[in-house]
């Protein structure tokens, strides 16, 4: 096998490749008016009488299948309100399961939680899930595998970066492990992607880029998705080993981020530019490493105790050889303190070219022993 086509099956590790997931929060849900919702609840609590219990239950179960906020119906929201945006099905099922239950006290007990779960907000410290209304968050990947199927093109995501990563990677990194107001640091920021999640999302966002070009084309499209939290995205060009990001934090007044995602050349697969200090020009799989870890070594003082990095990345061939840069990273991190949380696998597909040489791929992973990428992985380390 030469070293040639080996390089280009890698290239197709960070390309732009993949697919989507629901978006987020408002899918199949319907705006209530919480306060008015919780008052039918309270009236419902107290029928005495089970049968009045359920067909109290059974008449809002129908208000929420056949009306909407047109209707005059007080749970839902009017116009002018603030509404809490509810999954429906969810509700639904747990109506069902209150309808279900054999004794008024078990109804009771599940009309309570239900009760709960709308009126008091539980987050753990690192995100902005309702605990108490987790069967609502089916678009939060829980699993180690992502397999998307489509990448997110809305918006300003163009994917014209040729080694951009899928929207839906920041975007799932930031729902589980950052809060609105949050800021997040991505020191290999390329297209600005992690930069357009953050302003949807309404988290701050600081990112480095080493290519000028490439920033100022980021900076363009970032600004050109609507800022409707008024976060700050910013977008600083020179090399991410120096210390640019601590220096603009500070010139925000910020100290420290709660989210860093990096998401760095895979050593030389694709060549992003030829200046001084980028990692696709480093020398070697040992050069990178050493270069990866002073990148780490000048994110780590900026993260708060207790947060999360995630590095996103691809192994590669090199003279006939797998070369497992995600595990290598793995280890660079971990020799600097932090405690591993997950090895994330995530799938991706053909690039369009690649797709048209599937066969000569397959004849050429059978002559020369390999697999053909397929995968990478997101690594998630939380700082102790
Ligand atoms: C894999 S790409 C990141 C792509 C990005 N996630 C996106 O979606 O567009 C890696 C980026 O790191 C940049 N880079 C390489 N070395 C760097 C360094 N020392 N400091 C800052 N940026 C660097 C490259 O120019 C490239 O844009």
């Amino acid at each position: 096998m030469t070293r040639k086509p080996i390089r280009k099956t890698a290239k197709t590790n960070s390309s732009t490749q993949s697919e989507i997931l629901p978006d987020s929060t408002l899918n199949g849900s319907i705006e209530l008016n919480k306060e008015r919702f919780l008052e039918r609840i309270a009236r419902i609590e107290s029928r005495e009488d089970f049968g009045a219990f359920k067909a109290a239950v059974s008449r809002l179960k129908e208000d929420l299948e056949t009306r909407n906020h047109e209707s005059n119906v007080a749970i839902f929201v009017r116009p002018g309100e603030d509404g809490a945006a509810v999954k429906k099905d969810v509700l639904l099922s747990e109506l069902d399961q209150i309808l279900g239950a054999r004794t008024i006290e078990r109804a009771s007990y599940y009309l309570k939680r239900l009760k709960q779960g709308i009126g008091v907000v539980s987050t753990g410290k690192v995100n902005d899930i309702n605990l108490l209304r987790w069967k609502e968050y089916d678009d939060v990947v829980t699993d180690s595998l992502w397999v998307f199927a489509k990448r997110d093109a809305s918006g300003a995501h163009l994917a014209w970066y040729w080694g951009n990563f899928v929207p839906q990677i920041p975007h799932q990194l930031m729902l589980r492990y950052t809060k609105k107001g949050d800021w997040v640091l991505d020191p290999f920021v390329g297209s600005g992607t992690t930069l357009i999640e953050c302003r949807r999302l309404g988290r701050n966002g600081i990112g480095i880029e080493i290519n000028a070009d490439t920033a100022a084309k980021a900076k363009e499209l970032v600004e050109r998705e609507s800022n409707k939290h008024n976060v700050v995205s910013e977008v600083v060009v020179g090399d991410s080993r120096s210390e640019l990001a601590r220096d603009a934090l500070a010139g925000l007044g910020i100290e420290e981020v709660q989210l860093v995602i990096m998401h760095p050349p895979y050593a030389d697969i694709i060549k992003f530019s030829d200046a001084e200090g980028d990692l696709s020009g480093a020398d070697g799989a040992d050069a990178f490493l050493k270069m990866f870890g002073e990148t780490v070594d000048r994110v780590t003082p900026l993260l708060a105790k207790g947060r999360y990095l995630a590095v996103v990345i691809g192994d590669k061939y090199e003279k006939g050889e797998w070369i497992p840069l995600g595990f290598h990273c793995l280890g660079e991190v971990m020799k600097r303190g932090y405690s591993l949380k997950s090895i994330i696998v995530k799938n991706f597909e053909e690039t369009r070219g690649k797709r048209d040489q599937k066969q000569l791929w397959r004849y050429r992973a059978l002559v020369g022993g390999f697999y053909i990428f397929k995968h990478e992985y997101i690594l998630l380390f939380k700082k102790r």
